[in-house]
């Protein structure tokens, strides 16, 4: 059975796989159906399915898998576009700094056909911290390397250091630390101020009550080829003005992403702290293994985050404050991207194209809470 996508938006997903999860607080009632429950024959692929900032990834993968090219190699060949454009600053070069100015990159990446990985955390100076992961699956019998030894591994392994904080992204974290506190002894800019927040890199920033900018922002990319092997990464510079040290979901097996070449993929973007507690990505593909759709399987694991949030992250009807966003591909090509909140959209390349599609969610947007979102490390004594 074959039902529109449309159909499905407002998390039909549970309902229809006859799943008793129980509704979370304020959720949209599970009326929906669900699309491409049954495998696709043939199969639709290849795909690359990815975070929405990863549109002109998606693209650039498919296309070097229709060449012959590894998944794993096409999926980080399609999240390095974003990481060397120094006008994202959710990842590698121009990502957002930490409290100290200093930008601290999370990357991790699966190769499904040999069942390797590899990742590196709060590594510095190098600006595809993708490609040091890779390197860390392909030559070491390591899976993780963080801080001072990664970035000595990647010069090792002839990677260039460079400074990776933009002019756009030093000017945002020090509006950032101006309004930190209104006792100490910076000037706040004057009213109206945009800061450095105008431009292109504005949009891609959310604003805190005090209009404030802050991001979890992250790109992940899954990849099936023609013969269904399958690769997944996922790159970040993480919880901008995070405490230095701090490592998201990205870098986490399982968390930030996840592959098994007999089922399919997964990866996440948004807040890491809340992703970290459910392995996301983890828990979406063995929901597939059990037969779920992508939809049916992320809509499960964006519940399961929420079951696991603390209440001071959650409003009176326990919807979440934050931004977490999942996206998933089957190895015979059904995709789809979640999020908790209505409005979010995901980038995918098959033979359609490369385009954007609207994410599943949970609760429609003008139920987003309004009060002041997570903005911060520091959790208020
Ligand atoms: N998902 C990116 C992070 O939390 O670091």
């Amino acid at each position: 059975m074959s039902i529109s996508r449309r159909d499905f938006i407002g998390a039909g997903a549970t309902v229809a796989a006859g799943l008793t999860l129980g509704t979370p607080a304020g959720a949209q009632p599970l009326v929906g159906v669900v699309e491409h429950s049954a495998p696709v024959v043939p199969p639709n692929r290849p795909i690359i399915v990815s975070s929405a900032n990863g549109i002109r990834g998606v693209a650039k993968a498919y296309e070097m898998i229709g060449k012959g090219a590894d998944p794993l190699d096409a999926a980080i060949a399609g999240v390095n576009i974003q990481e060397l454009d120094p006008t994202d600053q959710s990842v590698g070069l121009g990502g957002l700094p930490n409290e100290e100015g200093v930008v601290q990159l999370d990357a991790s990446c699966m190769h499904g056909p040999s069942k390797r990985a590899g990742a590196v955390a709060a590594i510095e100076g190098i600006a595809t911290p993708s490609l040091v992961a890779k390197a860390v699956m392909d030559y070491t019998d390591h899976i993780m390397l963080v801080g001072e030894g990664a970035k000595r591994f990647a010069l090792e392994m002839g990677f260039k250091e460079q400074n990776l904080l933009t002019e756009q992204s030093r000017q945002d974290w020090m509006r950032w630390k101006r309004k930190l506190n209104p006792d100490d002894n910076w000037i706040e800019p004057p009213a109206g101020d945009s800061g450095a927040t105008h431009g292109a890199s504005a949009e891609k920033l959310r604003y805190d009550a005090d209009g404030v900018p802050y991001t979890y922002g992250t790109i992940n990319m899954c990849a099936v080829d023609a013969k269904g092997d399958i690769g997944s990464v996922t790159t970040t510079s993480g919880l901008s003005w995070k405490i230095p040290g701090r490592v998201g979901d990205s870098p986490i097996i399982g968390a930030g992403q996840y592959c098994d070449n007999e089922i399919g993929a997964a990866g996440s973007t948004g807040r890491g702290e809340a992703n970290i507690k459910v392995c996301g990505a983890f828990l979406a593909v063995e929901f597939m293994r059990q037969g779920m759709s992508p939809e049916q399987a992320l809509i499960r694991v964006m519940q399961r985050v929420i079951a696991m949030t603390e209440p001071r992250l959650l409003d009176e009807r326990g919807r979440p404050y934050f931004d977490l966003n999942y996206y998933a591909v089957t190895k015979d090509g059904r995709y789809a991207g979640a999020a908790a909140y209505e409005g979010s959209s995901f980038a995918v390349a098959d033979a359609k194209g490369a385009r954007l599609e609207s994410c599943v969610y949970l609760y429609k947007r003008s139920e987003r809470p309004t009060k002041r979102p997570i903005s911060g490390t520091m959790v208020k004594p």
